[in-house]
């Protein structure tokens, strides 16, 4: 096995540093890379993985950091903007398409678990496919990606609000963005919150891998975190514009909206609570 690695640019922060080295002490990654400035860190890990060799196996999975994103990157093609309060990292995996389709939700599930292991009693919602609520505002974005040309890995980007200005980026989280630190109590500093994530991540993404494992384990906790159900949401249909009450989370992972004649089941694409 080679030794764990940690590639830090010049620059970087102190807390960020210390972050990654638990991180590594303690097996959650097996190598870093990490940065003052990169545009999306989730672009670095398709870079990384595309041009060159995939990283060896004992290498992963690999933490990509950084201070500031010049160039992050949302859901849906949208911009993501963060300041020196948020959380922002991917995890490149070795993970098989055939699960993938439940890591956006089992890994919101890893962030709510984190921010109530921290800040409990706040309660962590999920709002499917892939963001995470608290008290009514999003808090955190989970950017999943397939690497084009090589099958069987998995890069998961986060960003989480811990100290985020909202006025810094407005608009850019979709609506109501919050950040942490005004919502509950919990680490006030970013990179407090890294070591704890990643384990957290890595465990959910362990029992996805884990043949043995259905979905079984996490879809009931899925389902009571759902921040839709019950409510009346809008969503895209083709060109039409579709209103429905959320009937909940579907047995693989869909969600269910009845449109006021039939159940429809949404595999992806994005959600609104229509008040
Ligand atoms: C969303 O809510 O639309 C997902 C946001 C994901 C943002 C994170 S920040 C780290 C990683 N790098 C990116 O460019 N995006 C993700």
């Amino acid at each position: 096995m080679t030794t764990p690695e940690l590639i830090a640019e010049p620059g970087t922060q102190p807390q960020g540093l210390a972050a990654c080295r638990e991180l590594l002490q303690r097996g959650d990654c097996r190598s870093v890379r990490y940065y003052a400035q990169i545009g999306s860190t989730n672009s670095a890990a398709q870079q990384d993985i595309s041009i060159d060799r995939p990283p060896p196996a004992d290498q992963l999975p690999r933490l990509y950091l950084a201070d500031q994103q010049t160039q992050g990157r949302g859901r849906l093609g949208r911009q993501w903007l963060s300041d020196d309060g948020s959380l922002t990292f991917s995890l490149l995996s070795p993970l098989d398409a055939d699960r993938a389709g439940w890591l956006p939700l089992v890994i919101g599930l890893a962030i709510a678990h984190t921010i109530e292991y921290f800040a409990a009693p706040v309660h962590a919602r999920i709002k499917w496919p892939n963001d995470v609520y608290v008290a009514g505002g999003k808090v955190a974005g989970v950017l999943v990606e397939a690497v084009g040309n090589r099958p069987g890995y998995v890069i998961v980007g986060v960003g989480l609000n811990v100290a985020t200005q909202m006025n810094n980026v407005t608009e850019s989280i979709g609506k109501p963005a919050r950040s942490l630190n005004e919502l509950a109590r919990g680490p006030r500093h970013r990179y407090q919150w890294l070591p704890e994530l990643v384990s957290q991540m890595n465990q959910a993404i362990e029992q996805l891998v884990d043949p043995s494992s259905g979905p079984q384990p996490w879809l009931a906790e899925i389902r009571r975190r759902c921040l839709l159900t019950g409510s009346q949401v809008r969503y895209r249909w083709g060109d039409r514009l579709i209103q429905g009450r959320c009937l909940g989370i579907d047995d693989d992972g869909g969600l269910k909206v009845h449109d006021g004649s039939t159940v429809q089941r949404l595999r992806s694409g994005e959600v609104t609570l229509h008040q």
